[in-house]
């Protein structure tokens, strides 16, 4: 007999129908799953038997086809045992003779144990946003049940295969998906006041988060890079809807949605430099998001910069240009989203020393050389602002007034979003301005010219550092508040460009 069902799988982080077809046939036992399954899906057989007998069903000793359409697209995950072992029943007679309407109507993701109960799966979020708009039902695992009813499809929840084939069959209830309670909100714990000193990085953190600028600290140990970095996350303005939603696939797919809580804080992810490649940009046989589309949305916080494996560094390339990241494999591609804010941080030399006004640094010239040669050109080139801190003075160190809250800046860092929320109508920020875009809002003042031909002249400042210096202008004038760029503006700007010549390129 032949069973039809209806499953989902995914295309990196998009869902896709995919249609399960059962066929037993007599002949010696053999169960064989066809249309581009992954080593999971051929391994479903053992559990799907297992739990199959074990909910009181009889697996037939005859020859089992499983057919996954389209055959096209690569199925990869464990969510297909239940609308296989649904299939085995349905066709085996197990759920009467004609198939009952709901088996071919609904939609069944799941993983089985061998007892037959179902177990929660990676990527129930983006599969189900597919059925959006469709108005299908769609049965998953009582595990997944708060990440499912955030798609805002009409789902069920289920804790075991009986269930859900006592609900085919229209002898039995399954309780729709409810939500989770709303996260507590976090306490913010880390303050900026607590940082103490160190303006000029504040200002440049504070105009990085306004509109989403990549920004690195070169500085000398305990200046207090790390510090303003794991600060720098609670200055971002809060997430959009969509914005959230795309972040929480990611998560989703990934398999890190806490308790199937939408993403709605920012991310702020902090891998340690001795990271893989694959891990940091993503990949796998089985392709997977990495650390740059876990940040999606939120702050890629790179520390001791230059220790990153030189591959690493440079395959940040595309995601900086891209805001994405490209997975290639023999059978598929597939593009995860990878829009995030870099935080870089880095010693001036192999001992942090160099430049510093009292300590002696110890690297040789070759050492400092083959140390800044890590963080390239082009890599430099696509960070935004450039900042160089020094060792905070004991002498200064108790005068110091206690600087300004977290609150406070990030007050002004929300007025200045709202000023590109009115001029690019959605979540566009100043960072992605480009060619008549920035021609059009970054109209330079009377006067300007010289201070972008000294810029260029005597520091050698490439034609990007140009954009760049116009795009940051911008988002100094909105923090201000002021509809067109001013000359102090762009004399501002170009402070966060000091880097490019003097302190990194020209070693
Ligand atoms: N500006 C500062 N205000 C207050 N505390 C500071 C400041 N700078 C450094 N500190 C203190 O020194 C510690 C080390 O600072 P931090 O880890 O941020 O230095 P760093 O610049 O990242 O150094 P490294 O180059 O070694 O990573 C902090 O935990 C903090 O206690
Ligand atoms: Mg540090």
């Amino acid at each position: 007999m032949l069973s039809k069902l209806r499953t989902l799988c995914l295309k990196g982080i998009d869902g896709r129908e995919v249609s399960a077809e059962v066929y037993i046939a007599s002949g010696l036992p053999a169960y064989t799953v066809v249309g581009l399954p992954d080593a999971a899906v051929k391994e479903a057989k053992d559990r799907v038997v297992a739990a199959v007998r074990n909910s009181g069903f009889d697996f037939p000793a005859k020859r089992i086809t499983v057919n996954l359409a389209p055959a096209e697209i690569k199925k990869a995950g464990t969510h297909f045992d239940l609308p296989i072992a649904l299939g085995v029943i349905a066709a085996a007679g197990g759920l009467g003779k004609e198939p009952p309407a709901r088996l071919g109507e609904t939609f069944f993701i799941g993983e089985l144990a061998l007892d037959g109960a179902l177990r929660p799966v990676a990527g129930v979020l983006p599969m189900l946003l597919a059925l959006k708009g469709v108005g299908r039902t769609a049965v998953v695992p009582a595990g997944n049940s708060a990440e499912a009813a955030v798609s805002g499809v009409e789902c069920l929840a289920a804790s075991s295969l009986k269930d859900v084939a006592a609900w085919v069959a229209g002898t039995g209830e399954l309780g729709p998906c409810q939500g989770a309670p709303a996260a507590a909100a976090q306490v913010q714990a880390r303050d900026l006041s607590e940082v103490k000193g160190q303006a000029f990085a504040k200002r440049a953190l504070e105009i990085a988060a306004a509109g989403f600028h990549n920004i690195i600290l070169v500085g000398p140990p305990g200046a207090g890079k790390s510090m303003l970095a794991k600060r720098f996350g609670a200055l971002l303005p809060p997430m959009t809807f969509d914005e959230t939603l795309e972040t929480t696939k990611l998560y989703s797919v990934t398999g890190l949605c806490a308790a199937g809580r939408l993403v709605s804080e920012r991310p702020f992810r902090e891998p340690h430099h001795t990271i893989s490649d694959a891990a940091l940009i993503g990949g796998g046989s089985s392709p997977r998001p990495g650390e740059v589309s876990l940040a999606h949305n939120g702050v890629l916080f790179l520390d001791e910069f230059p220790e990153f494996s030189r591959p690493a560094i440079e395959a940040l390339r595309e995601p900086l240009e891209a805001c994405k990241v490209t997975v290639s494999r023999v059978k598929e591609s597939v593009a995860y989203p990878a829009r995030f804010l870099l935080v870089a941080a880095m010693n001036p030399c192999p001992c942090g020393y160099l430049g510093h006004p009292t300590r002696e640094c110890s690297c040789t010239p070759i050492q400092v050389h083959k140390y800044r040669a890590k963080v390239s050109g082009p890599i430099l080139d696509r960070i935004d602002l450039q900042v160089q801190l020094s060792a905070v003075k004991y002498a200064d160190w108790e005068a110091l007034p206690r600087g300004e809250s977290t609150a406070t800046v990030a007050a002004r860092v929300l007025r200045a979003k709202e000023l590109q929320r009115r001029r690019f109508g959605g979540a566009k920020a100043n960072a992605f301005m480009a060619g008549a875009e920035l021609r059009r809002h970054c109209a330079l003042p009377d006067g300007a010219s010289a201070v972008l031909e000294t810029a260029m002249n005597r520091l050698g400042f490439s034609a990007r550092s140009l954009d760049k210096i116009l795009k940051i202008s911008r988002t100094i004038a909105d923090l201000e508040g002021a509809p067109a760029i001013s000359r102090e503006h762009l004399v501002e700007a170009v402070q966060y460009r000091m880097l490019d010549k003097a302190a990194l390129a020209a070693v």
